[in-house]
This record gives structure tokens, C-alpha cells and sequence, in this order.
């Protein structure tokens, strides 16, 4: 039975998907194995993902992780009809170890390499959930990106807003770090906001006037103050709370600002809303009532296809296979396919429009 491969390795995931070749209208149900391996708990350690020692994690994990993945797939490699891989944006040495393992499976096997945008990935975790109705707005917020895309067609991308410095889920780990939290602390400051007034701090919200950027990062040097004040009485437990819930606050404040204003200029009949930060609930809460609001139906994927998985870049891939016209006659275990060129090199930089 064919399937489609898919190998994800821009960050500090390593991760493989086998997807049924045939399945592409109902993708969700297509997914024959999904496999991630997290090394959080060894970057944990130095505050933050420390490039060389991710890298060296995905060469010691991919062979692994595919051996397993096509054993839980039940599926041997004269299956594999298309490898799919994320040639960036990304650390540079993780999708190289990523490109090049793909490269030698899809060369090995004769098979074609499909070598694909992170960020598109991302937007293609949607198909998992609904079927995509355009224009639709796309919030992606993670640990390395925020930016808010319009998707007037399938594939026809435009950013909106994008940020100017930090991502803001680098900004949520920061400000978690200077509350004592655990790199990443973003879950961990959310579930402290829970117990927290977010009125009691108040801190910038990211770039408010009419502008197309976010910008994070002047939030993180005010938290940075607030701690340095209230440290000298002691940074007590409640203080802590009301800390986290108003830190929380103005960073959603700032995403929901940015994509209402948006939805109103464009009026999108979808918005998709992913990438890690996608998990927070008073995020998805707060944008869910106000799109309710203006009648936008929200999709967001459950995390495991918020978060990096190469489940959404075997659907990007499937997809490609079945609607871009220049594979209608591509003959798969006779000829590679159009887009498959050994020669190509990873895209730490890629921007998706
Ligand atoms: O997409 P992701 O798994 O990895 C990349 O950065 O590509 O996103 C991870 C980010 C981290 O910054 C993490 O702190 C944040 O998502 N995050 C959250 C929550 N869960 C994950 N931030 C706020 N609230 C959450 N519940
Ligand atoms: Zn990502």
C-alpha cells in the first residue's frame, strides 16, 4: 500500500509521519504513523535550544524514529511513493541533518524528494481539521515565528503582520524565565495566569498604533523591571500570579489587536489559528468569542498539529502530489517528479510569501 514519508527536523523536534498516498480528502484519517521526539529536557539546561547539540540529537534520532514509524505504518520502504521533507525556514544544521537523510532515503529508493516551507506546513495542519475556506487568515505563533498571512487561495500566500524582533512565544519563555520558570516556560506562565489579576501589572502591548508589525520585545524589558521591583520585597506567590496573568494579557492583547483589525479590513471567511502558542486557552478563548463576534468561522488543530510534526508536511506534500499539474502525468516508480533536484540546499531563511 503507498504512502508519502515525511521527515520534519527545523528546530529542536525530530519528527516522522507516513501518510496513506491515496488519502488526501479526509487527511486526518490517512495518518498511518506520527512520531515526535521532543529534547526539551536537554536544552532545558542551558535556557534555550542550543543549535550544534539539536542538530547532533536529530542525526542520532531520524534513523530510529523511521524505522518505527514505517513499522507502525506497516508499511516497508518499496511503499514510499514521495519524500517529504522541510528544507526551512530553520537552524540551519537541523534541516541539514533533515534534507540529507531525505536525500539518501529518496535516492536510495528512486522516489521523488519533496522539499517543502515550514511555515506553509504549518498552514497545511488546518486541512487535519476543516477543509479550508478562502480568503482565510492565518495566526502562526510559535517559539520562532509570529506572523499573521492571508491565504486568498490554496498556496497564494500574503503576510499581513509579522513580527519585528522577537517571536511571542519567545517572548512568553522569556518572561517565564524571569519569574522562575523552567525554559520553555510559556505553558508554565499561562498556568499561572489562571490564578492571577491581569490587571494588576500593566505592560506595553506590542506595536498599538496602526502598524504592520508585532514587536515583543518591549514587553520582555518591562517584566524585567516590574520583577526588578517587586524582587526588593520579595517576589511572593501571588505577586507571581498576578505577574504571569498580566504578562499573558498583553501579549494576547497584542495578537487579537493585530488579527481583528485585519479581519475587519479583509472580512476572511476562515481563520486558522497555529503554531505552539496556539495551545494557550485564554488566547484561543478570547479570539474564539471575538471572530464568533464577527461571524469568522476559527479553525485550530489540536496541538500535537499545532506544535512541529510531520504530519502537516506529509499533508503540504500530498497535496502538491495530487493538485499541482506539472506531476498529471508524473508516473511514480518510473520517473522522479518535477520538483525533485538533488542538488538543493536548506533555507534557514524562507519566508512563506
Ligand atoms: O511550535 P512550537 O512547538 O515550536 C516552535 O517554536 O517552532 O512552539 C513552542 C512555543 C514555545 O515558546 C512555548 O512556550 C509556546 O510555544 N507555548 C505556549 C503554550 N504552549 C506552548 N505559550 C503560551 N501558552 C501555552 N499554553
Ligand atoms: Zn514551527
Amino acid at each position: 500500500m503507498p504512502c508519502i514519508l515525511a521527515i520534519e527536523t527545523s528546530c529542536d523536534e525530530t519528527a516522522v509521519s507516513v501518510l496513506d498516498f491515496s488519502a488526501v480528502n479526509d487527511p486526518s484519517k490517512a495518518v498511518l504513523a506520527e512520531l515526535v521526539s521532543s529534547q526539551v529536557n536537554l536544552h532545558q539546561a542551558y535556557g534555550g535550544v542550543v543549535p550544534e547539540l539539536a542538530a547532533r540529537e536529530h542525526l542520532l534520532n531520524l534513523p530510529l524514529l523511521y524505522e518505527q514509524a514505517m513499522k507502525l505504518a506497516v508499511r516497508d520502504a518499496s511503499d514510499v511513493r514521495a519524500v517529504a521533507v522541510t528544507r526551512g525556514p530553520g537552524l540551519k544544521g537541523c534541516l541539514l541533518v533533515g534534507l540529507s537523510f531525505a536525500k539518501g532515503l529518496a535516492l536510495s529508493l528512486g522516489r521523488p524528494l519533496l522539499a517543502l516551507n515550514h511555515l506553509e506546513g504549518h498552514i497545511f495542519a488546518g486541512h487535519l481539521v476543516a477543509p479550508a475556506t478562502y480568503p482565510m487568515l492565518v495566526l502562526l505563533v510559535s517559539g520562532g515565528h509570529t506572523l499573521l498571512v492571508l491565504a486568498n487561495g490554496e498556496r497564494d500566500y500574503e503576510i499581513i503582520s509579522q513580527t519585528l524582533d522577537d517571536a511571542v512565544g519567545e517572548a512568553f519563555d522569556k518572561s517565564a524565565t524571569l519569574l522562575g520558570l523552567p525554559y520553555p516556560g510559556g505553558p508554565a506562565l499561562a498556568r499561572l495566569a489562571e490564578r492571577g489579576d491581569s490587571q494588576a501589572f500593566s505592560f506595553p502591548v506590542g506595536m498599538p498604533q496602526e502598524s504592520n508589525y508585532f514587536s515583543f520585545s518591549g514587553v520582555k524589558t518591562a517584566v524585567l523591571r516590574a520583577v526588578e521591583n517587586v524582587s526588593e520585597c520579595g517576589l511572593d506567590e501571588r505577586t507571581r500570579f498576578d505577574l504571569a496573568a498580566s504578562i499573558q494579557a498583553s501579549l494576547v492583547r497584542a495578537l487579537l489587536k493585530k488579527s481583528l483589525e485585519a479581519c475587519k479590513k479583509i472580512r476572511p471567511k476562515s481563520f486558522l489559528l497555529t503554531g505552539g502558542v496556539a495551545a494557550n486557552q485564554h488566547l484561543r478563548e478570547s479570539l474564539g468569542a471575538e471572530l464568533k463576534r464577527l461571524g469568522i468561522k476559527l479553525i485550530v488543530p489540536p496541538p500535537k498539529w499545532c506544535t512541529d510534526n510531520a504530519t502537516m508536511m506529509a499533508v503540504l506534500a500530498a497535496h502538491i502530489l495530487k493538485t499541482d499539474s506539472r506531476y498529471d502525468s508524473w508516473q511514480p516508480g518510473v520517473d522522479l517528479g518535477p520538483d525533485t533536484d538533488f542538488q538543493i540546499a536548506a533555507l534557514p531563511r524562507w519566508p512563506v510569501a
